[in-house]
């Protein structure tokens, strides 16, 4: 089975329709089925360094990261996410691989705690203690190699 085709793009070269599809998949996750309320726009998705992939599946966007240099002189892998039909067939893993193909080094992320072994497989290691953010568990990890 050939992979799926990982598509990216800056602000600037997104369509309104793949931001919309993006900002939906991101909602139905973070806020609706999260049960959080949070600023899911946080200015950081128009910034002319920040990097969007997805994946789409019959036009819909199914999977979907982005990632920014940012503070900690690192690079910051954020919002990765599976829309929930399409979870455990490797299309986070494959984003993943593709950012962390491009990402400068180190890279950091505020994992769901949750989530910790799922970013272990990728070389993540934990920097700090647990903390809640928006009332949920992160923990913060790095890859530096
Ligand atoms: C995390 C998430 C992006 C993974 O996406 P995905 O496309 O299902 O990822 P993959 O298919 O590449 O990997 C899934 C694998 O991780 C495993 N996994 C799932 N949840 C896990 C967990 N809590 N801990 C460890 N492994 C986990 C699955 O068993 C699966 O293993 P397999 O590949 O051996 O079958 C997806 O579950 C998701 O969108 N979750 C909700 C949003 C979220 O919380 N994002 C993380 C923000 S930090």
């Amino acid at each position: 089975m050939t992979a799926p085709a990982v598509q990216s793009a800056r602000f600037a070269e997104l369509s309104a329709r793949s931001f919309h599809d993006i900002v939906r998949l991101r909602l139905a996750t973070f806020v609706v089925e999260q049960r959080c309320a949070y600023p899911e726009l946080d200015g950081r998705d128009i910034l002319p360094t920040t990097q969007h992939l997805w994946i789409e599946d019959g036009g819909e966007v199914v999977s979907y990261l982005r990632f920014y240099p940012g503070a900690e002189n690192a690079t910051w892998i954020g919002r990765v996410v599976t829309a929930t039909a399409q979870r455990n067939r490797g299309l986070g893993a494959l984003l993943m691989t593709h950012a962390l193909a491009a990402a400068a080094r180190p890279v950091r992320i505020s994992a769901q705690a949750r989530l910790q072994s799922w970013y272990q497989a990728f070389g993540f290691t934990r920097c700090g203690d647990d903390f809640l953010e928006d009332g949920i568990a992160h923990t913060p990890m790095v890859l530096e190699g």
